[in-house]
């Protein structure tokens, strides 16, 4: 069902810094942050050959991320996306199976402006699953 790997996103709590890591360090392609405020983050996205990685830095008071970053102040990995080709179809695979998808189940329009779906940690190896729509 899964296809290519869309990003790997990385909470963070310094997001001029974390860039500055990537482009200076690492030498990557980095973007210019995008303020999401529907989703509570703001992004930066950095373009590597084969994938993307996606910065995400808290914005306003309820970020979903902010809990994550309590935890890990030094950053991490917050979730994997994966391209899927129909995400109504694979969210009705998924729920059949016995998984669960995080809101109400409705896509969402992400920061690519296409439908994404989050799936349970507790049901992909601990691992926070975004479905991407592309
Ligand atoms: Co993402």
């Amino acid at each position: 069902m899964i296809g290519r790997l869309n990003h790997v996103a990385i909470a963070v709590k310094d997001l001029a810094k974390a860039s500055a890591v990537y482009k200076d360090a690492l030498g990557a392609k980095v973007g210019a942050p995008m303020a999401q405020p529907e989703h509570g983050v703001t992004v930066v996205f950095i373009e590597l050959p084969n994938t993307k990685i996606e910065l995400l830095e808290p914005l306003g008071e309820t970020s979903p991320i902010a809990k994550f970053l309590e935890k890990s102040p030094d950053g991490g990995i917050h979730h994997v996306c994966y391209e899927v080709d129909d995400i109504i179809a694979a969210r009705d695979q998924l729920k059949s199976q016995g998984a669960r998808v995080l809101g109400d189940g409705t896509p969402k329009i992400g920061a690519h402006g296409k439908p994404v779906l989050f799936l349970h940690p507790k049901d992909f190896c601990g691992t926070l699953v975004e479905l991407e729509q592309v």
